[in-house]
């Protein structure tokens, strides 16, 4: 009852997206056909995106375009499973879907609909470890630094389909701290403890309360 009932915001959420564009229906509907994990994935990892849109304080018009790339970023894996009869080419086919994804939704970010460059980006690394260029800070937008570290937290937090393990909410912040400046944008990894204190007031709260440089608690329980 407890997944069903944590699955609700994002669903809720996304299905609103899909009434504003028939386009984002279209293409979803096409990646949950193909993969429910992987789209179940993308509901998760655009809520989370949505969520530090909003606290950064972006424009409504801005939220719905980081929503909506994150929610499509993964859209190329439709591309990864064709043509991989060797035993390699699937896994080098996944290290480009944000190419693929990218040139896929290209009409939609022609019309101002989805962030291109940040779907291009979204695993990208800040120290030039990610794919599929080895983009390093500078050269990584606002949108891609979103979207990794929403679309990691929400890895994080899913049960692994290999291990059929999870990580709590508060081990996967500390994780995402762990590789801030590293991996992740600090300020973002920040944001989104944030935007969990408030979330879980009592489970988060609890544990820290607010200290005096203003610092919530879940925040200041973290260490490097
Ligand atoms: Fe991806």
């Amino acid at each position: 009852m407890a997944t069903k009932r944590n699955a609700e915001p994002y669903s809720t959420v996304a299905a609103h997206f899909c009434k504003e564009n028939g386009q984002t229906y279209f293409l979803l509907k096409r990646l949950k056909a193909h993969d429910k994990f992987i789209y179940e994935q993308s509901l998760r990892s655009a809520y989370y995106s949505l969520l530090l849109a909003r606290g950064l304080g972006l424009s409504g018009k801005e939220q719905e375009v980081v929503y909506r790339s994150a929610l499509l970023a993964d859209i190329g894996k439709l591309q990864t499973s064709l043509g991989a009869d060797d035993a390699q080419e699937p896994r080098l086919s996944i290290l480009h879907h944000p190419v693929y994804s990218a040139e896929l939704l290209r009409p939609m970010s022609e019309q101002g609909l989805v962030d291109g460059d940040g779907i291009l980006h979204h695993h990208e690394n800040l120290d030039g470890t990610g794919y599929p260029f080895g983009a390093i800070w500078e050269d990584i937008s606002l949108t891609a630094r979103i979207l990794r570290v929403a679309d990691s937290f929400a890895a994080m937090t899913s049960v692994d389909r290999k291990t059929g393990s999870v990580a709590g909410v508060e081990e996967a912040l500390n994780e995402l701290y762990r590789w801030s400046d590293v991996l992740y944008d600090s300020d973002l990894v920040m944001l989104l403890c944030y935007c969990f204190d408030n979330l879980l007031p009592n489970k988060m709260k609890d544990k820290g309360g607010t200290d005096a440089a203003g610092e919530t608690g879940v925040v200041r329980k973290i260490t490097p």
